[in-house]
């Protein structure tokens, strides 16, 4: 924290839902009272302040620590811009962002940025969405956003979290799922207690997108053709399924290349 400059804070925390002990979702409002317009897939930044150098000569302006995190609400909900987080036990800001509570103030970058969207992929497509942990946020949005709009044939989420608990957003999937054929849900966790009441997939997120597995859940094959996989969260997840997909004939979106395989990395 800065000791002796005042804090341009420019934003509220105007929502906290504890969903467990390590991920939160929090509502971030602006001090403008607006979101500004962002594409599903898009991220803001959260900063908090660095701290003095005592040693130093005396500050003249208050430096940040930033950090991205992906808007799982949609562009035209109100209330702020919403905010999944896992608590990074040694990390430099998320220790600080999980004590703030409903009517604290933050530091937040009110331009969205980024390019994990839908804007490079044509409409009416199969979508395969992949995360592990947070990085279900962008695929929360898309959802929330394109659901009913034409703009997928289908949209197959699978997730894969340590625990059960860390499913943030499990209700709302497998209700959208239960709603709509276009919308198609599976959940794995890898570090769930044995015994315990859940009833899902166990492993990781690969186990999921096995033949047998993958047909159940998005009621077809995982297949190249008109389908599109977008890969978010764990960088390891991401190597380690692009390699996957790759041997089954997908191929990576670049600039220069379109493709059918995209990703966002969290770290
Ligand atoms: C485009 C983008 C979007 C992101 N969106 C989200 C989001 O929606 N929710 C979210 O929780 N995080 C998200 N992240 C990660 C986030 O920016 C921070 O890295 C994370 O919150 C940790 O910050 P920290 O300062 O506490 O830890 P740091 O001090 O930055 O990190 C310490 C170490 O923790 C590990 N680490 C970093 N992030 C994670 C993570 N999420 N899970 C597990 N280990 C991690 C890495 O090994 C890292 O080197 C996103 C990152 C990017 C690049
Ligand atoms: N969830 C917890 O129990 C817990 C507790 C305290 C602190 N934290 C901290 O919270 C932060 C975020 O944890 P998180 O659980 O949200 O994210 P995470 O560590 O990325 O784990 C999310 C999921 O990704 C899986 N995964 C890891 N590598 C993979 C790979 N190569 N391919 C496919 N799946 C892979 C994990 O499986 P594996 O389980 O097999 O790794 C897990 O199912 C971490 O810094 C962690 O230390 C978590």
């Amino acid at each position: 924290m800065s000791g002796t400059l005042p804090i341009p804070w420019n934003a509220t925390v105007s929502r906290r839902r504890d969903v467990n002990e390590r991920v939160k979702v929090l509502w971030i409002t602006p001090d403008s009272g607006r979101v500004q317009p962002f594409d599903p897939g898009q991220f803001v930044q959260l900063g908090w302040p660095k701290p003095e150098d005592p040693a130093g000569p005396p500050p003249t302006r208050v430096r940040w620590n930033k950090r991205s995190y992906s808007i799982a609400s949609s562009p035209g909900e109100s209330g702020g811009y919403e905010l999944c987080l896992a608590l990074v036990d040694q990390g430099v800001l998320t220790p600080r962002l999980f004590d703030l509570q409903a009517g604290e103030r933050v530091w937040c970058d009110d331009a969205p940025k980024g390019h994990f969207t839908l804007e490079r992929i044509p409409d009416a497509r199969h979508l395969v969405c992949v995360a592990t942990g947070t990085g279900i946020a962008p695929f929360v949005s898309m959802l929330r956003r394109y659901r009913g709009t034409g703009r997928f044939r289908k949209l197959t989420i699978l997730w894969g979290a340590r625990e059960s608990s860390d499913l943030a957003y499990h209700e709302e999937l497998t209700a959208a799922a239960a709603a709509d054929p276009s919308v198609r849900y599976g959940a794995v966790v890898s570090r769930e207690p044995a015994g315990s009441a859940w009833t899902g997939g166990r492993g990781r997120v690969q186990s999921a997108l096995a033949d047998a597995a993958f047909r159940s859940t998005a009621g077809e094959p995982l297949a190249p053709d008109g389908t599109h996989v977008l890969l978010c969260g764990n960088p390891a997840m991401i190597d380690d399924v692009r390699v996957l997909l790759e041997a089954r004939g997908f191929a990576l979106d670049t600039v220069k290349e379109p493709g059918n395989l995209h990703f966002e990395r969290y770290w």
